[in-house]
């Protein structure tokens, strides 16, 4: 019980705050939006147990409770409870005007008030997500039935929810136990339902993320598994004997506290063993994330969490998901590369890497340009000039991989060189590149700029070399774009507590998502049936700011 008075004191505290904060609201305002609110369980939870409609006792009750404890006045609009949570946390999510929420702050069964959030569209790699091949189908592999696979624990209580587009029967198996999906906050946020013309109201991953992460966490053996043919071998999940449970929380706009915590709270319910969040905001407080509020009440029930430490490295503190009762976990190298060699006219050989899906280009050495030269430093789309890149490789400044390539290839140009950020070092991620091209460090990139300025004709090639595995350099480094510590909250708890392999790994992909996430890129790959607890999507990270003359 130690910890638990831990965190009620952190309520408490935080109960004063908002009530600091709170002075000098007017009641005029009916700008509605979605609370979270914790209660103190002796006095305001309804007593728990198990019932197939638990939800709906629990809104019931809650519903009821802010009736009594809102006076007359304040009465109007009638609050509409969102979620109630009785495991991951002791409480409740509504709609509320402003001054409803103010004014229940100051009661003595609540314990906090927090508007939900949405959790800022976390800047993730695409290329450190990887495909796979249409040809394999890794993804419905992945999670296929395994027959030497037990049934999983007794003590489980998950199912699989079906929907017009999930298909429970045929997607879940002895592998695929679970499949639920949480939007109440989302809709409330938006509020109006989802558009299911844009979106899957359902357990399917529409994103690619969520699919990935749950099939190399413990995706199922799958034998002759590549991306274009790179990484060929089996691959399978890090627990291949592992049963898995997908929670999917965030949706197109983003993922709000209120469903996160949902998540959480049907996940200890359905008693999983482990929870596995590849997910995290940059919260000001521990006291108000829902992913440590809820992993706090996991842990209390012998549940293991581990988190994302986050993709907003090398900086210092840009590690989420600080608290010290769950596994942080942050990203380093393997010892498998795939170099993509940019050979220029003057002889020298720049290593670069690549997940180009054809053929090498010419052996002999083709025409050179910086994109500087052709009307779009950043290569942007519709800005290159036709007559100065066609039939030429480009060299463009740091930007998006993807939507660079797909430029140069609407301009005519036949191959592209793109920088890896400074900050990186010699440190590069693969892309899942649509055209002939290399990913090079910010230093060659620069050597391979002045070729452009001071070759009479430059003329370049790109040999792509497959997969090699290499010592050189040594492997496991963390990654660069792995967040990092010291922990922002309390720098004596450290964090990442470890890292494990997270670049250029082989995992399931979603059919509903290209793997570079363009719609102009069409390797969509076979259709994925799973969503499990996810990061937001893919955002192209272009950085202007950075500039290969320097
Ligand atoms: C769901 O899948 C099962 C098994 O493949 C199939 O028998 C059933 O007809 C499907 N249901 C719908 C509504 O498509
Ligand atoms: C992958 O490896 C298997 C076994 O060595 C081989 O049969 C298959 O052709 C390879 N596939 C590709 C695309 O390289």
């Amino acid at each position: 019980m130690g910890l638990g008075k831990t965190l009620l004191v952190v309520f408490s505290l935080l109960h004063a705050l908002v009530l600091a904060t709170s002075v000098g609201v007017e009641h005029a305002a009916d700008d509605v939006s979605t609370y979270i609110i914790h209660v103190a369980h002796v006095h305001a939870a309804p007593p728990t147990h198990a019932s197939q409609c638990m939800d709906q006792l629990a809104i019931a009750h809650y519903t009821s409770f802010l009736q009594g404890i809102l006076p007359s006045h304040l009465s109007e609009p009638t609050p509409r409870l969102v979620y109630a949570y009785s495991h991951a946390a002791t409480g409740f999510a509504a709609k509320l005007a402003k001054h409803q929420a103010t004014h229940i702050v100051h009661h003595p069964s609540i314990l906090a008030v927090f508007p939900d959030k949405r959790n800022e569209l976390q800047t993730t790699l695409s290329p450190s997500f990887l495909g796979l091949s249409p040809s394999n189908g890794l993804n419905r592999r992945s999670f296929t039935a395994d027959p030497s696979l037990p049934p999983p624990p007794s003590t489980f209580r998950g199912r699989c929810i079906s929907t017009p587009s999930f298909n429970a029967t045929a997607y879940c198996n002895n592998k695929l136990v679970g499949a639920k999906y949480f939007c109440r906050g989302y809709e409330a946020a938006l509020g109006h339902p989802i558009d299911e013309t844009q979106e899957s109201k359902s357990p399917l991953d529409t994103e690619g993320h969520g699919t990935h992460t749950a099939s190399t966490a413990a995706g199922s053996a799958v034998p002759g598994a590549n991306l274009f043919g790179y990484a060929n071998g089996t691959a399978q999940g890090m627990a291949v004997r592992a049963h898995i449970a997908v929670y999917k929380v965030c949706w197109a706009k983003g993922c709000y506290d209120s469903d996160i915590l949902a998540g959480m709270d049907e996940a200890i319910a359905d008693r999983v063993n482990v929870i596995s969040l590849s997910l995290g905001g940059r919260s000001e407080q521990l006291y108000n994330e829902p992913t440590s509020v809820g992993a706090f009440n996991a842990i209390r029930r012998g549940i293991f969490v581990s988190a994302a430490a986050g993709n907003d490295g090398p900086d210092m503190s840009t590690a989420n998901n600080l608290a010290p009762w769950m596994v942080t976990v942050g990203a380093s190298s393997i010892n498998r590369r795939f170099p993509a060699n940019v050979i220029l006219g003057n002889g020298e050989t720049y290593v670069g890497t690549s997940l180009y899906s054809g053929r090498n280009t010419a052996a002999s050495l083709i025409p050179l340009v910086y994109s500087g030269d052709a009307g779009s430093r950043l290569c942007e789309p519709g800005k290159l000039s036709r007559n100065i890149v066609i039939g030429k490789i480009v060299l463009c400044e740091i930007g998006y991989a993807p939507t660079q390539e797909a430029a140069v290839q609407q301009a005519g140009g036949v191959g592209a060189i793109v920088p890896s950020r400074n900050v990186y070092g010699q440190f590069f991620l693969s892309s899942p590149d649509l055209i002939p091209a290399s990913t090079v460090t910010f230093a060659d990139a620069n050597a391979i700029y002045s070729y452009t300025q001071s070759a009479a004709n430059p003329v370049a090639r790109i040999e792509f070399r497959g997969t090699m595995i290499s010592q050189s350099p040594s492997a496991p480094r963390v990654a660069a774009f792995s967040s990092r510590g010291p922990n922002r909250f309390v720098a004596e708890i450290l964090k990442p507590d470890i890292i494990a392999p997270g670049v250029d790994i082989l995992a399931a992909w979603t059919g509903e998502n290209s793997p570079s996430s363009l719609s102009i890129d069409t390797t969509l790959v076979e259709k994925s049936f799973v969503v499990p607890v996810c990061n937001p999507p893919l955002v192209p990270v272009v950085q202007p700011g950075l500039r290969i003359r320097d």
